[in-house]
């Protein structure tokens, strides 16, 4: 797909790897919209890139998301490419032994997780997609997921929310053909920005970077790369492009 002039709308895109990408897709001259929960962030954004129309937005809110799309669409005109990008982690192990005693993992923090990673995503994206089949746009759906969705020691909620958007990847992929939508995904390794750079402490970032054989965390610019490729290459369908640095996980 050419980006020119194409209404993109990413989520999550005020900071991290989300904010990256929404600086590379407006060099490239795509018509920006975002929508993110920090509004200090968006604040931001609005200076750095004010070509990007923001809407404070809490995905992981139905009746929100569906007005966030809605709305974002008004303002670029439609909307060609949905990046979901928008996640959070609350790590936990599902069972934890301190001399203090025994404690499982938080419901609250599990909910949250799966409310935002995968309820989230799959509001965005049957508002996103309703839009692109009633206008006939034949459009991109870009789910961001992780190595971590094959399963992660003490990421319960975030590696089975990712888990599930791979499976929504390949199942809109084969849902959305019919109508020239296309859909893939990106899953990073652990990236030296945004989630990873600022909950995982130096130990575990030094146990990951020894599993990698580049022997370093993967660059936000290396993800974007990956969601650019994705992109641009129109065989690339119901499949997930890994940017892991070969780590074992
Ligand atoms: N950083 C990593 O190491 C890494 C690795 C693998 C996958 N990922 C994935 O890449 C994507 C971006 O991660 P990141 O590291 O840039 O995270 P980040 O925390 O830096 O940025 C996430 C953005 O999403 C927004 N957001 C969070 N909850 C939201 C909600 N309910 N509604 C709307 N916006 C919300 C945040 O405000 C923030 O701007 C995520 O899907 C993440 O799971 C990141």
């Amino acid at each position: 797909m050419e980006v020119r002039d194409c209404p993109v709308l990413v989520t999550g895109g005020a900071s991290g790897i989300g904010r990256q990408l929404v600086g590379r897709l407006s060099a490239e001259g795509a018509k920006l919209a975002v929508l993110d929960s920090d509004a200090a962030m968006l604040d931001r954004l609005g200076i750095d890139v004010p070509e990007a129309a923001r809407f404070l937005c809490d995905v992981g809110d139905s009746s929100a998301a569906e007005a966030g799309v809605r709305e974002a669409a008004d303002r670029i005109g439609g909307i060609a490419i949905l990046i979901n990008n928008a996640a959070i982690a609350r790590d936990a192990l599902l069972v934890s032994v301190s001399p203090a005693g025994i404690s499982t993992h938080g419901v609250a923090d599990w909910d949250a997780v799966i409310r935002t990673n995968l309820s989230g995503p799959f509001y965005v994206a049957r508002a996103a997609a309703g839009i692109m089949v009633k206008s006939r746009t034949r459009g991109l759906i870009v789910n961001m997921s992780s190595v971590t969705a094959s399963g992660n020691q003490g990421q319960s909620a975030y590696a089975a929310s990712k888990a599930g958007i791979e499976s929504l990847t390949v199942t809109w992929a084969r849902e959305l053909a019919n109508f020239g939508i296309r859909v893939a995904a990106v899953a990073p390794g652990f990236v030296d920005s945004g989630i990873t750079a600022r909950q995982m402490n130096e130990s575990l970032k030094k146990m990951w970077v020894g599993r990698t054989p580049q022997r370093r965390l993967a660059t936000a610019e290396e993800v974007v790369d990956g969601v650019m490729f994705v992109i641009r290459n129109d065989f690339f369908c119901g499949r997930v492009l890994r940017i892991d640095g070969g780590v074992a996980v």
